[in-house]
Protein backbone atom coordinates (compact mmCIF):
# COMPACT_ATOMS: atom_id res chain seq x y z
CA UNK A 1 0.00 0.00 0.00
CA UNK A 2 1.11 3.49 -1.01
CA UNK A 3 2.21 6.17 2.05
CA UNK A 4 -0.50 8.01 0.64
CA UNK A 5 -2.73 5.56 0.77
CA UNK A 6 -1.74 4.12 4.32
CA UNK A 7 -1.66 8.00 6.00
CA UNK A 8 -5.37 8.84 4.35
CA UNK A 9 -6.84 5.32 6.16
CA UNK A 10 -4.87 6.64 9.53
CA UNK A 11 -6.08 10.10 9.21
CA UNK A 12 -9.93 8.64 8.79
CA UNK A 13 -9.38 6.27 11.52
CA UNK A 14 -8.17 8.60 13.76
CA UNK A 15 -11.78 10.70 12.95
CA UNK A 16 -14.23 7.78 13.34
CA UNK A 17 -12.11 6.66 16.59
CA UNK A 18 -12.88 10.29 17.90
CA UNK A 19 -16.36 9.81 17.86
CA UNK A 20 -17.39 6.48 17.85
CA UNK A 21 -19.55 7.13 20.80
CA UNK A 22 -21.02 10.34 20.12
CA UNK A 23 -21.37 9.43 16.00
CA UNK A 24 -25.09 7.92 16.48
CA UNK A 25 -26.80 10.52 18.21
CA UNK A 26 -24.40 13.95 16.66
CA UNK A 27 -25.69 11.93 12.78
CA UNK A 28 -29.51 12.57 13.96
CA UNK A 29 -28.77 15.16 15.57
CA UNK A 30 -27.16 17.33 12.58
CA UNK A 31 -29.57 15.47 10.24
CA UNK A 32 -32.95 16.57 12.24
CA UNK A 33 -33.75 12.28 12.53
CA UNK A 34 -33.62 12.15 8.61
CA UNK A 35 -30.71 9.92 8.64
CA UNK A 36 -32.54 7.21 9.57
CA UNK A 37 -35.26 7.90 7.14
CA UNK A 38 -32.58 7.45 4.29
CA UNK A 39 -31.42 4.55 5.19
CA UNK A 40 -35.34 3.33 5.44
CA UNK A 41 -34.88 4.02 1.76
CA UNK A 42 -32.13 2.41 0.83
CA UNK A 43 -33.71 -1.27 2.26
CA UNK A 44 -36.77 -0.42 0.75
CA UNK A 45 -35.09 0.16 -2.68
CA UNK A 46 -32.89 -2.82 -1.97
CA UNK A 47 -36.44 -5.12 -1.75
CA UNK A 48 -34.82 -8.15 0.23
CA UNK A 49 -36.42 -11.28 0.65
CA UNK A 50 -36.39 -13.49 3.52
CA UNK A 51 -33.20 -15.80 3.98
CA UNK A 52 -30.93 -13.44 1.71
CA UNK A 53 -27.21 -12.64 2.92
CA UNK A 54 -26.17 -8.87 3.04
CA UNK A 55 -22.67 -7.47 3.10
CA UNK A 56 -22.66 -4.04 4.46
CA UNK A 57 -19.56 -2.25 3.93
CA UNK A 58 -18.59 0.46 6.59
CA UNK A 59 -21.08 -0.46 8.91
CA UNK A 60 -19.65 1.81 11.86
CA UNK A 61 -21.79 1.62 15.02
CA UNK A 62 -24.18 -0.93 12.32
CA UNK A 63 -27.41 1.35 12.04
CA UNK A 64 -28.04 0.17 8.94
CA UNK A 65 -27.02 -3.09 9.28
CA UNK A 66 -29.82 -3.54 12.01
CA UNK A 67 -32.61 -2.52 9.64
CA UNK A 68 -31.18 -5.30 6.89
CA UNK A 69 -31.43 -7.99 9.49
CA UNK A 70 -34.85 -7.31 10.38
CA UNK A 71 -35.83 -7.79 6.46
CA UNK A 72 -33.33 -11.18 5.61
CA UNK A 73 -35.12 -12.95 8.86
CA UNK A 74 -33.66 -15.68 10.53
CA UNK A 75 -32.97 -17.22 7.67
CA UNK A 76 -30.88 -14.52 6.12
CA UNK A 77 -28.10 -13.02 7.73
CA UNK A 78 -26.23 -9.10 7.92
CA UNK A 79 -22.50 -8.97 7.85
CA UNK A 80 -20.86 -5.45 9.05
CA UNK A 81 -17.43 -5.10 8.11
CA UNK A 82 -15.29 -2.00 8.93
CA UNK A 83 -11.88 -0.89 9.78
CA UNK A 84 -12.47 0.89 12.67
CA UNK A 85 -12.50 -1.44 15.57
CA UNK A 86 -13.38 1.68 17.81
CA UNK A 87 -16.96 1.78 15.64
CA UNK A 88 -17.08 -1.99 15.60
CA UNK A 89 -17.30 -1.84 19.03
CA UNK A 90 -19.98 0.20 19.54
CA UNK A 91 -21.81 -1.88 16.80
CA UNK A 92 -21.09 -5.11 18.89
CA UNK A 93 -22.04 -3.39 22.03
CA UNK A 94 -25.88 -3.42 20.50
CA UNK A 95 -26.00 -6.73 20.54
CA UNK A 96 -25.32 -7.34 23.77
CA UNK A 97 -24.11 -10.87 23.41
CA UNK A 98 -27.25 -11.82 22.26
CA UNK A 99 -28.00 -14.47 19.23
CA UNK A 100 -28.81 -12.48 16.22
CA UNK A 101 -28.16 -13.13 12.55
CA UNK A 102 -25.86 -10.05 12.57
CA UNK A 103 -22.43 -10.48 12.98
CA UNK A 104 -19.38 -7.52 12.78
CA UNK A 105 -15.97 -8.35 11.53
CA UNK A 106 -12.98 -5.98 10.71
CA UNK A 107 -12.41 -5.81 7.58
CA UNK A 108 -11.36 -2.64 4.92
CA UNK A 109 -13.74 -1.92 1.96
CA UNK A 110 -10.72 -1.90 -0.61
CA UNK A 111 -9.64 -5.42 0.19
CA UNK A 112 -12.87 -7.48 1.39
CA UNK A 113 -12.02 -11.13 2.39
CA UNK A 114 -14.36 -12.89 1.48
CA UNK A 115 -14.75 -15.27 -1.44
CA UNK A 116 -16.20 -14.19 -4.89
CA UNK A 117 -20.03 -14.73 -5.04
CA UNK A 118 -21.14 -15.36 -1.24
CA UNK A 119 -23.45 -12.04 -0.55
CA UNK A 120 -26.77 -11.40 -2.32
CA UNK A 121 -26.40 -7.98 -1.88
CA UNK A 122 -24.00 -4.96 -0.53
CA UNK A 123 -24.43 -2.27 1.02
CA UNK A 124 -22.83 1.32 2.00
CA UNK A 125 -23.88 4.27 3.92
CA UNK A 126 -22.28 6.91 4.33
CA UNK A 127 -19.00 5.13 4.41
CA UNK A 128 -17.86 5.65 0.35
CA UNK A 129 -16.93 9.43 0.31
CA UNK A 130 -14.13 8.71 2.83
CA UNK A 131 -12.76 5.82 0.16
CA UNK A 132 -10.71 7.87 -2.35
CA UNK A 133 -10.11 4.99 -4.13
CA UNK A 134 -13.66 4.48 -5.13
CA UNK A 135 -13.31 2.39 -7.78
CA UNK A 136 -11.39 -0.20 -5.75
CA UNK A 137 -13.96 -0.44 -3.07
CA UNK A 138 -16.95 -1.00 -5.95
CA UNK A 139 -14.58 -3.64 -7.14
CA UNK A 140 -14.41 -5.45 -4.34
CA UNK A 141 -17.71 -5.03 -3.59
CA UNK A 142 -18.55 -6.31 -6.90
CA UNK A 143 -16.26 -9.30 -6.62
CA UNK A 144 -18.28 -10.54 -3.34
CA UNK A 145 -21.71 -10.59 -5.30
CA UNK A 146 -23.51 -13.21 -6.59
CA UNK A 147 -24.18 -12.77 -10.23
CA UNK A 148 -27.04 -11.08 -10.68
CA UNK A 149 -26.45 -9.53 -6.77
CA UNK A 150 -27.71 -6.12 -5.53
CA UNK A 151 -25.10 -3.38 -4.51
CA UNK A 152 -26.83 -0.51 -2.75
CA UNK A 153 -24.78 2.94 -1.86
CA UNK A 154 -26.47 5.81 0.39
CA UNK A 155 -24.40 8.95 0.19
CA UNK A 156 -24.42 12.77 1.34
CA UNK A 157 -24.30 14.84 -1.68
CA UNK A 158 -24.20 18.41 -2.06
CA UNK A 159 -27.96 19.51 -2.64
CA UNK A 160 -29.14 19.74 -6.36
CA UNK A 161 -31.28 23.03 -5.25
CA UNK A 162 -29.70 26.33 -5.62
CA UNK A 163 -32.16 27.95 -2.96
CA UNK A 164 -31.01 25.11 -0.60
CA UNK A 165 -26.83 25.67 -1.12
CA UNK A 166 -26.33 28.71 0.89
CA UNK A 167 -28.02 27.51 3.84
CA UNK A 168 -26.56 24.11 3.46
CA UNK A 169 -23.16 25.22 2.76
CA UNK A 170 -23.33 27.69 5.99
CA UNK A 171 -24.85 25.10 8.27
CA UNK A 172 -22.13 22.41 6.80
CA UNK A 173 -19.03 24.60 7.21
CA UNK A 174 -20.03 26.91 10.01
CA UNK A 175 -22.66 25.51 12.47
CA UNK A 176 -21.89 22.07 12.50
CA UNK A 177 -18.27 22.19 13.46
CA UNK A 178 -18.88 25.10 15.52
CA UNK A 179 -21.48 22.82 17.78
CA UNK A 180 -19.15 19.82 17.03
CA UNK A 181 -16.39 21.25 18.75
CA UNK A 182 -18.33 21.93 22.33
CA UNK A 183 -19.83 18.47 22.08
CA UNK A 184 -16.60 16.26 21.21
CA UNK A 185 -14.09 19.10 21.82
CA UNK A 186 -12.23 18.88 18.56
CA UNK A 187 -13.24 20.24 15.41
CA UNK A 188 -11.64 17.95 12.98
CA UNK A 189 -14.39 15.77 12.07
CA UNK A 190 -17.05 17.98 11.25
CA UNK A 191 -14.90 20.29 9.47
CA UNK A 192 -13.47 16.89 7.52
CA UNK A 193 -17.48 16.22 6.71
CA UNK A 194 -18.17 18.87 4.53
CA UNK A 195 -15.40 18.55 2.38
CA UNK A 196 -15.35 14.76 2.21
CA UNK A 197 -19.09 15.55 0.62
CA UNK A 198 -17.62 18.19 -1.92
CA UNK A 199 -14.92 15.81 -2.82
CA UNK A 200 -17.18 12.65 -3.81
CA UNK A 201 -17.78 12.14 -7.33
CA UNK A 202 -20.71 13.66 -9.11
CA UNK A 203 -23.94 11.36 -8.95
CA UNK A 204 -23.76 11.11 -12.83
CA UNK A 205 -19.93 10.38 -12.71
CA UNK A 206 -20.16 8.07 -9.72
CA UNK A 207 -22.69 5.81 -12.05
CA UNK A 208 -20.41 5.61 -14.32
CA UNK A 209 -17.34 4.28 -12.32
CA UNK A 210 -20.22 1.68 -11.49
CA UNK A 211 -20.87 1.05 -14.75
CA UNK A 212 -16.54 0.66 -15.40
CA UNK A 213 -16.57 -1.41 -12.51
CA UNK A 214 -19.22 -4.16 -14.01
CA UNK A 215 -22.30 -3.18 -12.86
CA UNK A 216 -25.59 -3.07 -14.62
CA UNK A 217 -28.72 -1.49 -14.24
CA UNK A 218 -27.61 1.60 -12.62
CA UNK A 219 -30.01 3.68 -10.89
CA UNK A 220 -29.80 6.86 -9.10
CA UNK A 221 -32.33 8.24 -6.16
CA UNK A 222 -31.82 12.04 -4.92
CA UNK A 223 -33.88 12.66 -1.87
CA UNK A 224 -34.09 15.80 0.13
CA UNK A 225 -33.00 18.45 -2.35
CA UNK A 226 -30.90 16.36 -3.71
CA UNK A 227 -28.74 16.46 -0.11
CA UNK A 228 -28.04 12.76 0.18
CA UNK A 229 -28.46 9.93 -2.82
CA UNK A 230 -29.10 6.35 -2.72
CA UNK A 231 -27.47 4.55 -6.08
CA UNK A 232 -28.56 1.09 -6.78
CA UNK A 233 -27.06 -1.26 -9.11
CA UNK A 234 -27.05 -4.93 -10.00
CA UNK A 235 -24.16 -7.24 -10.90
CA UNK A 236 -24.08 -8.27 -14.43
C1 LIG B 1 -20.05 7.82 8.72
S1 LIG B 1 -19.66 6.17 9.19
C2 LIG B 1 -21.09 5.35 8.56
C3 LIG B 1 -21.53 4.20 9.40
C4 LIG B 1 -22.82 3.51 9.00
N1 LIG B 1 -22.74 2.89 7.71
C5 LIG B 1 -24.05 4.38 9.12
O1 LIG B 1 -24.92 4.34 8.26
O2 LIG B 1 -24.16 5.10 10.12
C6 LIG B 1 -18.42 5.70 8.01
C7 LIG B 1 -17.70 4.42 8.38
O3 LIG B 1 -16.86 4.03 7.27
C8 LIG B 1 -15.73 3.39 7.81
N2 LIG B 1 -14.69 3.31 6.77
C9 LIG B 1 -14.11 4.34 6.11
N3 LIG B 1 -13.22 3.86 5.22
C10 LIG B 1 -13.26 2.51 5.32
C11 LIG B 1 -12.58 1.46 4.66
N4 LIG B 1 -11.66 1.69 3.71
N5 LIG B 1 -12.87 0.18 5.00
C12 LIG B 1 -13.78 -0.09 5.96
N6 LIG B 1 -14.44 0.86 6.64
C13 LIG B 1 -14.18 2.15 6.31
C14 LIG B 1 -15.35 4.25 9.00
O4 LIG B 1 -14.51 3.57 9.90
C15 LIG B 1 -16.75 4.55 9.57
O5 LIG B 1 -17.11 3.63 10.56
Amino acid sequence: MKTSQRDRDTFIKEIFASVAEDIDFLSSFFSFGLDQGWRRRLVSLLKLKGGERVLDVCTGTGKLAFLLSRKVGEKGSVLGVDFSREMLAEAARKLNGRPSNIGFEFSDAKDLDFPENSFDAVTVSFGMRNIPDTAAALHEAHKVLKPGGRFCCLELTPPTNRWIKPAYTEYCFKVMPFIAMKILKTAVPYNYLPRSIEAFPSSDEFARTLESCGFRDVSVHSMTFGIATIFVARKG
